[in-house]
């Protein structure tokens, strides 16, 4: 498998940080290709947790890593990652970031956190890391680059400018502090340094990684149903996690690209606001939170827990072509008796249907039709080849995998890296 893309294929959290790691051994070059540090990656070694928010996973494996032109960046976040990493004995000497990635800067922070204050009730729900505003800026043309921090003048002549609008908003729009211009040009000036060495044509590196044989992974960040323009617009990121975006945000061609591995939990989890039809209603929902932990990496907040939707994963497996699916979690499944498995929407007017709804309102009001399954009632963490699985678990993966028509060719279960089954 030369070049893998590692897609979410719900709204983000469903273990791809443990699925490229579980790959990246077998890999040459790990790359991050949108998204920032609102990504929070987990990733369990011999009981020693790893927390990755802009680092690609592959760091663990000591392979080189790449963050690609269409990441957005937090200088602040990935230099203190890159201390973490040292700190953990891991080499960060091969970690490389492109000078075309945009920079958030504190701005964007504030602005974040600002905008989804005075949204109140109608707010996003969004990681507040600047996220939404730094990619604004870049479709704007007014952000700043990676490649901008290291001419100190233009880099102070950009901040002023930017600075000049930007505390107008904050402060007459969001009634929020305004930022220092000596403070942000200072913080700036400190990044750098440090970043210096890691600053690469990784459009180049890439293509010629493949050029040569090697292996490369994409590392999607988010999920398809957080997509800017396929997801459910506006509870959404402001990148495009989709597979189809690996081309783009690295800079090689799509035909490149041989394999898309959609990672999806055994049921689905959503942080944040937006529409989730088959959130859980009663106590099973606290039961699925507190068995899979479902508390978010970057913010702490509690992930909303739904049963599994197989109307979005079809939806997933169109939108990124998947050539296998990687099914995580399905251990936090083995304390249901019965397990309900959404197979269809029932829409407004009554229709039955198996595609994801292509219209806002039908999406809003869809009702899962659920198809129960029985459960296995046994632990999985002890299995360690798929056809040790019990008869009932190894039925719920042949269902997922009839109904998507593509091969689940992994099974999760447990958080170790040794956890996940080949199939
Ligand atoms: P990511 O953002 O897609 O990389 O996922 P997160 O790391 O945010 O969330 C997934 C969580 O589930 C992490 O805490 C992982 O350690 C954990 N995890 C991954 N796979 C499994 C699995 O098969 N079983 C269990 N119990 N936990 C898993
Ligand atoms: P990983 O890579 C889960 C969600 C936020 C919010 C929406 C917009 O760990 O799977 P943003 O800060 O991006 O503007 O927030 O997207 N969100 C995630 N949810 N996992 C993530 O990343 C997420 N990144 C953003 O909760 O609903
Ligand atoms: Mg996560």
């Amino acid at each position: 498998m030369p070049a893998t893309v590692i897609v979410g294929a719900q709204w983000g959290d469903e273990g791809k940080g443990k699925i490229v790691d579980l790959l990246a051994r077998d890999s040459d070059l790990v790359c991050r290709y949108q998204g920032g540090p609102n990504a929070g990656h987990t990733i369990v070694v011999d009981g020693e947790t790893y927390k990755f928010r802009h680092m690609p996973s592959g760091i663990l494996w000591g392979k080189e890593c790449v963050l690609g032109a269409g990441c957005v960046i937090d200088p602040d976040v990935f230099i203190e990652e890159l201390d973490d990493a040292e700190a953990r004995g891991l080499s960060t000497e091969r970690v490389r970031i492109s000078g075309n990635a945009h920079v958030i800067m504190p701005w964007h922070v504030a602005i974040d956190g600002a905008s989804e204050r005075r949204l109140g009730r109608l707010q996003i729900g969004t990681t507040r890391r600047g996220i939404g505003p730094a990619y604004s800026d870049k479709a704007s043309r007014l952000g700043i680059r990676v490649q901008d921090l290291f001419d100190a003048k233009i880099l102070r002549q950009k901040i002023e400018v930017a600075l000049d609008e930007k505390n107008l908003w904050l402060e007459r729009i969001y009634g929020a502090e305004p930022l220092d211009l000596d403070d942000v040009a200072g913080r700036a000036e400190r990044w750098a340094p440090r970043l210096r060495d890691h600053i690469a044509d990784t459009s180049l590196l890439v293509h010629e990684a493949l050029r040569d044989g090697q292996a490369v992974l994409f590392e999607g960040a988010q999920g398809t149903l957080l997509d800017l323009d396929h997801g459910t617009y506006p509870f959404v990121t402001s990148s495009s996690p989709v597979a189809a975006a690996a081309a783009t945000g690295i800079g090689i061609g799509p035909n490149r690209i041989d394999e898309v591995v959609g990672v999806a939990k055994a049921y689905v989890t959503r942080v944040g606001e937006g529409p989730f039809p088959t959130e859980i209603e009663g106590p099973d929902q606290e039961r699925v939170r507190e068995l899979g932990g479902e508390y978010g990496t970057v913010t702490g907040r509690t992930r909303r827990c739904g049963w599994l939707d197989l109307v979005g994963l079809r939806y997933a497996a169109r939108l990124n072509g998947f050539t296998a699916v990687a099914l995580t979690k399905l251990d936090v499944l083995s304390a249901f008796e019965r397990i309900p498995v959404c197979t269809r929407y029932r829409l407004p007017d009554g229709t039955e249907t198996r595609e994801f709804p292509a219209h806002q309102s039908d999406f809003h009001h869809a009702e899962p039709v659920y198809e129960v399954v029985d459960g296995w009632q046994a632990e999985l963490g002890d299995c360690v080849a798929a056809d040790e699985l019990p008869d009932a678990a190894r039925r719920y993966v042949d269902f997922v995998e009839r109904e998507l028509e593509v091969p689940v060719t992994w099974v999760g279960t447990g958080r170790e890296r040794e956890q996940a089954l080949a199939r």
